[in-house]
């Protein structure tokens, strides 16, 4: 074999994911143990008690930290887990810089949260960098930024952020969720940490939750580790398993929503009952030229407008194939209204600041025939 890096595609099939040693098996087992056998004081295989390592655990964080470009990952129950363990990095006192539209639970951890043990978050549009230059300042340790935003797709200059925030010593952390690490690449342009939520587009099968923090110095590894043994917050064997699992088709299945997340944009933004669409893949988007440039793809987060609560509600009863639930990023559609779930917990005002009307409905699209999710959201529009 050469010397040449093998290809993501490979990468997400093969890395940490080698056959078992003992038996040959070709996918790792799931490690049901709490605690491993240790043969003197001090004296074991690598394992000691199963909060600080678990070996299915270990092989998807080597699996994660290979496709994001990082040196280390470390897994956690869920994305607002792992959110919660980035934010351990921080004591009372230091200042976080973050964009002013994130996933809702998001923001709830910072101001219902975090805030009470003294850290401070200034909100930012963080695509405006002079906005966010000068939010910065002598205590500010962070800035943590989604692109594109939840749910308004707005897009964030990584490799522009990043020199801004080392210009002044801080670090930048980028949730990758919304693209995963197929579709964008936070590390190669210059973030220092990224997060996901693997619920979404990693795992891409709706059956299980989970969280990823991959670092890119010892610290970060050292500080993670330490998080995972001393709050306990980490990813069950079965669920690491099962995002092995999806992990192994990434690739196909984000070339796949890929494709008919531009097919849906297409069939929506000429459709009379849209009155607005929010899709960086279309060339009207104000930032369709720096998501071409930063991502392999534009993906399947799609929001539109239609109008009124009523209408929002009238097209969501009327679905027969994609699904109105919570969450994205499964093989089937999901189509979900941010006001009531994902940012209800902004309050109205905060939604009307971000443009989050009782109109909006946001749709992840699945995998399943374009022509027939298409004809699901057509015959839905009908009604509206
Ligand atoms: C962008 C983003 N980050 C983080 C989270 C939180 O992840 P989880 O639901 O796995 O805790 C979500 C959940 O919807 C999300 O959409």
């Amino acid at each position: 074999m050469s010397d040449r890096k093998p290809g993501f595609a490979t990468r997400a099939i093969h890395d940490g994911q080698a056959p078992d040693p003992l038996t040959g098996a070709v996918n790792v087992p799931i490690y049901l143990t709490s605690t491993y056998q240790q043969e003197a004081i001090g004296k074991n295989k690598g394992h000691e008690y199963a909060r600080l390592t678990n070996p299915t655990r270990d092989a998807l964080e080597e699996s994660m930290a290979s496709l994001e470009g990082g040196t280390s990952a470390h897994a956690f129950a869920s994305g607002m887990a792992a959110i919660t363990a980035l934010f351990t990095m921080m004591k009372s006192g230091d200042h976080v810089v973050c964009s002013d539209n994130m996933y809702g639970g998001t923001t709830r951890l910072f101001d219902k949260v975090l805030s009470r043990f003294g850290l401070t978050f200034s909100y930012v549009d963080t695509s405006n960098l002079s906005q966010l230059a000068g939010a910065i300042r002598s205590e500010t340790r962070l800035v943590h930024i989604e692109t594109p935003t939840n749910p308004m797709m707005t897009i964030t200059d990584i490799r522009a952020v990043a020199d801004v925030c080392h210009s002044k010593g801080v670090e930048l952390s980028v949730d990758n969720t919304f693209l995963s690490p197929y579709l964008q690449q936070p590390i190669e342009l210059g973030a220092d940490i990224v997060m996901h939520s693997t619920t979404k587009f990693l795992n891409g099968h709706s059956d299980g939750l989970g969280g990823v923090l991959i670092g890119t110095t010892p610290e970060h590894a050292e500080t993670f580790r330490f998080v995972q043994k001393c709050t306990g917050g980490i990813l069950s064997p079965f669920e690491s398993y099962l995002l092995l699992r999806g992990i192994k088709t990434l690739a196909v299945r984000m070339k796949q929503h890929d494709t008919n997340g531009m097919a849906v944009a297409k069939f929506l933004q000429q459709h009379p009952k849209v009155k607005r669409i929010f899709y960086p893949g279309l060339a009207d988007h104000p930032q369709h030229e720096l998501a071409a440039r930063q991502q392999r793809g534009f993906g399947s987060m799609i929001s539109i407008e239609t109008g009124s609560l009523e209408n929002a509600n009238s097209f969501a009863q009327a679905l027969r194939l994609c699904l109105f639930a919570e969450s994205l990023g499964g093989v089937e559609t999901l189509v979900c209204h941010p006001a009531s779930m994902t940012h209800a917990a902004l309050g109205e005002e905060g939604r009307a600041r971000l443009g989050i009307t009782d109109g909006l409905i946001r749709i992840s699209v699945g995998i399943e025939d374009e022509a027939d999710i298409i004809a699901d959201l057509a015959q839905a529009l009908d009604v509206v």
